[in-house]
């Protein structure tokens, strides 16, 4: 099989950016050259300041960077010389047309690939990265061999086979006949906030490839890449259709096992179980594992929903319904743990929010990173905004431009100054706590420990009664509500002031 001297990979994103960086730092005998459209996010990887917060990522980014590691806008030319190109461009879920609200985008994907098939001049294998729906890598292949083609619904349509050329037809054959593409699927399971531990020490490293000589051949390649630094027993290859879909599955079965702790958190505040004592006994099973069973305001992020939507898509696309609403439910948990923990809030403030101060602590949508997509600090703040609160958010990495941006309601313009009149930013905790109502802790960063801040400071500073819903379970309960807050952690029973109207 082939060495690869020279990768490229296509997206600068949370994962090509990374991903590329661990494997040009892993193996110095590689070129890796980064390429994206996003002229901005190229200079910023070119920098000081690199486009994401990912703990250990500066370290490896600048060990390599001018090395044998590049960031570049000029796609053709990272196309052009690399042996192998990673596609690992966003997978948005469609917000328009066929499956829209479910299926992926794979508009991006799609144009990466016509692109490779455009400029490429020798033979390469070409690897899907992006997480995609179960069998995208057979639209791709089709692609490369036919670029003329107009695809519409890649993504829609990717599991109707029979719209697509089978092994050894007349389509198949290259468009450009000397030229060889090879596809690889190779999903990518770091989790944001431990991405550089986690490429450095995978749980396994998954190749698809189709089961032929030159499928195992591209295979065989992608995985000495890999050996540089993963043990060989942990790189698995298996066949295309499977790898697609253990990214998905893998994905559905982490978010169900938190949609599952999150139901049954909600029995826990009924009953006077506490969910963090339920979930360490289940997960003291060998069977259940301790991992992924901490309750929380709900999940977030950009993989889960997404990744979970898509599934279901899939399995309506198949035919096969109740497969679909057993895994939508996952998603409508967790939809109804934020309006939860929201009508917690509200039912404790005296079942009004009106001209009330919140302040919000915590905008990501997990400690370690500055990433917001699918926070469900935005979902809360929004419900916040509708019981006419003031809200101030303190997060010690997202950027003040996003928060408004995750604010606004997609296509209306000029909407920021209408929610400055609600929301604000602070610059620290105390600042956001100041004179507040409430605190609602949004997202599990260390900062927010009562070993950390000086929470008798932020107690003198708030309205009494000071409220702190601990929405992640970070809180010493006992400790905070000694210094004279009220505190109400999910999972847990509520402590203060029960309305009658509870009981109704
Ligand atoms: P991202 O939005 O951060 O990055 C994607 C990048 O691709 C963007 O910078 C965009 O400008 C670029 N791009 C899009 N089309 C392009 C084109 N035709 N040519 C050049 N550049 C192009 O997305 P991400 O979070 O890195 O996710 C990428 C994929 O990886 C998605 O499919 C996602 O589901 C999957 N994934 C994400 C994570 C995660 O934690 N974020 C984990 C595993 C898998
Ligand atoms: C996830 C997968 O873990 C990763 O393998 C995949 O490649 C991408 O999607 P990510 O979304 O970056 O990674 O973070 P993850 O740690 O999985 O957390 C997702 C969300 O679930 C966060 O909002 C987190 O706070 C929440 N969560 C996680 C819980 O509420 N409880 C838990 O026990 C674990």
């Amino acid at each position: 099989h082939v060495t690869i001297k020279s990768i490229c990979c296509i997206g600068a994103g949370y994962v090509g950016g990374p991903t590329c960086a661990v494997i040009a730092h892993k193996n110095p005998h590689i070129k890796v050259t980064i390429v994206d459209l996003n002229a901005a996010r190229i200079a910023a990887w070119n920098s000081d300041e690199l486009p994401i917060y990912e703990p250990g990522l500066d370290e490896v980014v600048k060990s390599t960077r001018g090395k044998n590691l590049f960031f570049s806008t000029d796609v053709d030319a990272g196309i052009l010389e690399a042996d192998l190109i990673f596609v690992s461009v966003n997978t948005p879920t469609k917000i328009k047309g066929i499956g829209a609200g479910f299926a992926a985008d794979l508009g991006y994907v799609e144009s990466a690939t016509r692109k490779i098939a455009e400029v490429a001049k020798s033979d390469k294998i070409v690897v899907e990265k992006s997480t995609v729906p179960c069998r995208t890598a057979q639209s791709m292949r089709y692609i490369v061999s036919t670029p003329n083609l107009f695809l519409t619904h890649l993504g829609s349509f990717s599991t109707n086979t029979d719209a697509l050329p089978t092994r050894g037809s007349q389509l198949e054959a290259n468009a450009k006949p000397d030229i060889h593409f090879d596809i690889l699927s190779n999903p990518e399971f770091l989790a944001e906030g431990t991405a550089i531990s986690d490429l450095f020490y995978p749980d396994r490293v998954l190749i698809g490839s189709l089961d032929t000589e030159r499928g195992r051949s591209a295979a065989a390649s992608l995985a000495d890449v890999y050996a540089g630094w993963v043990a060989r027993d942990q790189i698995i290859t298996m066949n295309l259709w499977s790898s697609e879909l253990s990214k998905l599955a893998a994905n559905a079965l982490l978010a169900q096992r938190i949609s599952s702790i999150n139901a049954l958190s909600a029995i826990c505040e009924a009953t006077g179980a506490d969910i963090d004592e339920v979930s360490y006994a289940c997960g003291l099973d060998t069977r259940i594992g301790p991992k992924f069973l901490k309750a929380s305001v709900g999940f977030g992020g950009s993989c889960f929903q997404k990744d979970i939507l898509n599934l279901v898509y899939l399995s309506e696309s198949l035919h096969l319904p109740e497969v679909a609403t057993y895994w939508k439910q996952v998603v409508e948990m967790n939809e109804y743990q934020k309006r939860r923990f929201t009508n917690r809030v509200i039912s404790c403030l005296f079942n009004t929010l009106t001209g009330k101060k919140i302040a919000v602590f915590g905008f990501a949508f997990k400690k370690d990173t500055g990433d917001t997509r699918e926070s469900p600090a935005i979902t809360l703040v929004n419900y916040f905004r509708e019981e006419k609160a003031y809200i101030s958010i303190y997060d010690p990495k997202v950027e003040e431009s996003q928060v408004w941006m995750d604010l606004a309601e997609p296509g209306v313009v000029d909407e920021t100054e209408v929610i400055k009149k609600q929301v604000s930013i602070a610059a620290d905790p105390y600042e956001a706590a100041a004179g507040a109502d409430a605190i609602v802790i949004c997202t599990e960063w260390n900062d927010f420990r009562e070993t950390v801040l000086d929470y008798e400071r932020i107690y003198a500073s708030m309205k009494k009664p000071a409220f702190i819903f601990d929405g992640r379970l970070i809180l010493d309960a006992k400790k905070v509500s000694e210094i004279g807050f009220k505190v109400e952690t999910i999972g847990r029973p509520r402590t203060t002031f029960v309305q009658s109207k509870d009981f109704e």
